[in-house]
């Protein structure tokens, strides 16, 4: 298998260019299946009510004097994270104005003429770089989306060369937004740890500790399609590694997150973090907590970018239910693996769905 992942299997497209070619339809291989189009509705479906969203926590209230306000907003926490997988985080301490400076140096990264993004052209072998598609399998079906992916975490994997150095305030503010997102990630972990019932550092060291533990970033742009209904942003997913932090576009929304046979178009409310658990918090909690297929849709009046920060195990702990949350009565669901083995699954194939982490359900 690793032969197969040297390099593209086709010539790449820069999806964001055929957006600007001014093409009135888009071509045969961002075309999706009708059951996977975005307004497909399976017949026991019915439209979610318009007003429903992921729930939103204020961070702010964990540290309220108020005891029965601290652990109401555990509960919340909790019960988001089994039923959703998906929440929304204000008051998080990340500042805003390193948010925004964020989203603008990618937006205007993007924007730079296409040698220049050239420059950072990915391969398969580390993904890392200027991309324009997820998977290696030939002749797949492709996402109206181009992206950068880089490495943050663990320490010996960041490459700041690796990043663009245009525009020219980009490495520094990538550094200082890994650096603060970072802290938040390591907050959340915690917090998830204690709603296990577990103590407080027991995911972090899990998941390697401050020596191992992987973080990357992947800046999504989802040029304006003319056919949006035909296509996807991004295929349905779930995400590979322990928890994400999504920085999305202010103005145009586009995630959507399963329920069910629906599919919830998310509302980003001002200056808040989406957070999403990943399949390993899944394995770990022995399914406790669910990662949640998502996807994204696009659209023809607006351009969108969003900043996901993955934060991942150790690429060669293995990962396996913990024992603490394994009983009689609820075996270990999962088969342990490696994040490096797992990680393999989505970069050859690509998104599908929840059928990764399905794969790994230990046989009755
Ligand atoms: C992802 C993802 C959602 C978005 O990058 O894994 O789900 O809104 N992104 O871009
Ligand atoms: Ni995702």
């Amino acid at each position: 298998m690793s032969n197969c992942l040297q390099s593209w299997p086709e010539p790449i497209v820069r999806v964001q260019a055929l957006s600007e070619s001014g093409i009135r339809e888009i071509p045969s291989r961002f075309v999706k299946r009708p059951v996977d189009r975005p307004c497909f509705k399976e017949t026991t479906s019915h439209v979610k009510e318009e007003n429903i969203n992921i729930p939103l926590i204020d961070l702010e209230n964990l540290k309220s004097s108020d005891e029965s306000i601290r652990d109401e907003t555990m509960k919340v926490i909790s019960q988001a994270c089994r039923e959703w997988g998906f929440f929304q985080v204000v008051n998080h301490g990340v500042s805003h104005d390193l948010m925004a400076n964020a989203r603008g140096v990618w937006r205007d990264f993007f924007h730079l003429p296409l040698e220049e993004k050239q420059k950072f052209a990915n391969s398969p072998v580390t993904y890392e770089g200027y991309g324009s598609r997820l998977g290696v399998e030939k002749g797949g079906k492709l996402d109206w989306s181009d992206y950068f992916f880089l490495h943050y975490l663990p320490e010996p994997l960041r490459d700041e060369k690796k990043w663009p150095f245009l525009p020219i305030a980009c490495r520094k503010v990538v550094a200082e937004y890994g650096e603060e997102v970072v802290k938040l990630c390591e907050r959340l972990t915690k917090i998830l740890s204690i709603n296990l019932g577990l103590s407080e550092d027991y995911l972090h060291n899990k998941f390697g500790g401050d020596n191992e533990i992987g973080a990357c970033l992947r800046v999504n742009f989802y040029p304006k399609c003319p056919q949006p209904d035909l296509t996807l942003g991004l295929s349905s997913h779930s995400d590979p590694g322990d928890m994400t932090l999504l920085l999305p576009d202010t103005d145009v929304a586009g995630l959507q997150v399963r329920g069910g046979n629906d599919w919830l178009t998310v509302k980003p409310v001002p200056n808040a973090f989406i957070v999403n658990i990943g399949d390993q918090i899944q394995v770990l909690s022995n399914a406790i907590y669910k990662s949640v297929e998502h996807r994204v849709i696009v659209n023809s009046a607006k351009e969108r970018v969003s900043l996901a920060f993955f934060y991942n195990p150790g690429g060669d702990i293995l990962i396996k239910p913990a024992d603490e949350l394994v009983t009689e009565d609820r075996p270990a669901l999962y088969l342990p693996t490696t994040f490096n083995k797992y990680r393999a699954f989505i970069r050859t194939k690509g998104p599908s769905g929840k059928s990764q982490v399905e794969s790994l359900k230990s046989p009755r």
